[in-house]
């Protein structure tokens, strides 16, 4: 058999709760994967990935920039969203279709109907890039979830909960595989340890993430 069903293979299963409120959606993503790999060239091309600053004064390792009506956006300040891109300081690129349709329709399969995000943040990966254990909690309110996106290289998702220490769960997560969590996991901390390298066929030595939010 050829790898058409290359998950079930692999014995991962399509649905894959990870905490309460917490779902992993395998391959969720790959039907629209040439509409989003086209939309990110576009908002690439008006808002250039950057390496952000902490508020500690640290660059960041992982490269990120926005699309939609509010961007997060971290400098010497602190942390938050900001409808304008401070690199243009125009507004970041808007929503693309393909995106906004992904993130409602994954968020409703995890059973969060009706979530319209108004930020996504597109993170880039190049090996030994990695986002330390956090919280997102940038946002308005944590009525609605985060539905997140990988694309490209594998990588390691830390999955643990609401307190830094909590015991963390650790799933790998590949090329299209979209995770959504909300509700009494929404605060849950998570991150990603350095990227291993790699070749993906699409999109080489890179890992690209997209993560909606609600911000506003
Ligand atoms: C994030 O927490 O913003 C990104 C998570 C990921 O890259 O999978
Ligand atoms: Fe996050």
């Amino acid at each position: 058999m050829d790898d058409l069903f290359g998950d079930m293979a692999a014995g991962m299963p399509e649905r894959e709760q990870l905490a309460e409120g917490a779902l992993i959606l395998r391959g969720r993503a790959l039907p629209l994967e040439m509409a989003l790999l086209a939309a990110i060239e576009g908002i690439v091309a008006v808002a250039p990935f950057r390496r952000m600053v902490t508020p500690g004064g640290f660059e960041m390792s992982v490269a990120m920039t926005n699309c939609g009506a509010a961007g997060w956006v971290t400098d010497r300040r602190g942390y938050r969203y900001d409808a304008m891109d401070p690199d243009s300081g125009k507004p970041w690129p808007p929503m693309p279709e393909a995106f906004l349709a992904l993130a409602t329709e994954a968020a409703a399969a995890a059973g969060y109907a009706g979530f319209v995000p108004d930020a996504c943040l597109i993170n880039r990966y190049e090996p030994g890039a990695r986002l330390s254990l956090h919280q997102d909690r940038n946002e308005r309110d944590f009525d609605n979830p985060i539905v997140s996106v990988s694309l490209g290289l594998p990588a390691t998702f830390q999955f643990g909960g609401l307190s830094r220490t909590d015991p963390v769960r650790k799933i790998p997560l590949r090329h299209g595989d979209v995770v959504v969590w909300g509700g009494p996991s929404r605060l849950f901390f998570h991150g990603v340890p350095a990227l291993k390298d790699g070749d993906h066929p699409r999109l080489g030595r890179v890992r690209l993430n997209l993560t909606f939010r609600k911000a506003l």
